[in-house]
């Protein structure tokens, strides 16, 4: 029987020991705070950031929301974000990614003061990570550590596959699953838009993680008998519902759960994760500036 997972259940686990830790610290006189900014009008980005908030909420964060036009020139949001990082009640900071083009990326992320990066995309951060001294694993990636550890499957030895090599969940997923580390030591390939023959790749994969963004691209075909399958896609497809889309995976997940031992759905799969590990790290961040 293929095991569905259930990435609620798991992230109500992690969000339970996050609201012990909230709770402890704010006894202390330090009550965690998250500052979320977005400069955008994508509804995605409008109701990931609305989650963020409602999480930072449930757990006692103080979670502070700015949003600038997306019209008004680069500079505004790089004093905000100057702004925030002087800040002493604010312990992490989120700038919801993409931003307008005219804004340039990299200055965002280099930008905010690495102590503050929750999401871990600061430079310094991500060389932290590479050299197996994280300070702030990124999100999406950590909740698939977590996901799998929590479901007791073994990555040491295993062969991993991922599907995508975005800085926010490809790169940072690779570095983890090569860590010498609890949830690490597995033989890892990056698949991406140029590499040949992508299904004889996949189908090698004991760990197939898909975070290409595109729908329902890896189907049954594409999986070993028995593989672990991680979600990571979150598409909107047009369909004839109330809001006039539906989420789907970038996995189809119906062929893929005849082949598979376990899958994550989409919704309800890897995204709640997502949330509670940016809630860890915001956690981390205002004990380690308190401290
Ligand atoms: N856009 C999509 N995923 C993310 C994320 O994890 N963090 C930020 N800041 N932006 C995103």
């Amino acid at each position: 029987m293929t095991r569905i997972i259930d990435g609620n259940e798991i992230a109500d686990d992690i969000r339970a020991d996050v609201k012990d830790s909230v709770e402890t610290l704010t006894e202390e006189g330090v009550q965690p705070g998250l500052a979320t900014v977005l400069m955008s009008e994508d509804g995605a980005s409008e109701t990931y950031v609305s989650m963020k908030q409602r999480a930072c909420e449930e757990l006692g964060i103080e979670g502070s929301h700015i949003e600038i036009d997306p019209e008004e020139p680069a500079e505004t949001l790089y004093d905000r974000i100057d702004e925030l990082n002087d800040d002493p009640s604010v312990h992490g900071i989120l700038v919801q990614m993409p931003v307008p083009d005219h804004v340039d990326k990299r200055t965002v992320l280099e930008r905010i003061a690495p102590e503050k990066d929750v999401d871990g995309f600061h430079p310094e951060n991500v060389g932290r990570l590479v050299a197996g001294n994280a300070r702030y694993k990124p999100c999406t990636p950590h909740g698939v550590q977590k996901i799998l550890a929590a479901e007791g499957i073994e990555t040491e030895g295993k062969d991993a596959v991922i599907v995508g090599r975005s800085d926010i969940v490809g790169k940072p997923m690779a570095n983890l699953l090569i860590q010498k580390a609890p949830g690490g030591n597995a033989t890892t390939t990056v698949c991406h838009s140029r590499t040949d023959d992508l299904a004889e790749k996949t189908r090698s994969a004991d760990i197939l993680v898909a975070a290409a963004g595109v729908p329902e691209m890896i189907d049954g075909d594409m999986i070993a008998e028995g593989a672990t399958v991680i979600d990571v896609g979150v598409n909107r497809v047009d369909a004839d519902t109330e809001k006039g889309y539906e989420l789907v995976g970038d996995v189809d997940f119906e062929s893929a759960k005849e082949r598979a031992s376990a899958i994550t759905p989409v919704p309800g799969g890897v995204g709640p994760l997502t949330i509670a590990m940016l809630m860890y790290n915001t956690v981390e961040a205002a004990s380690r500036q308190s401290g």
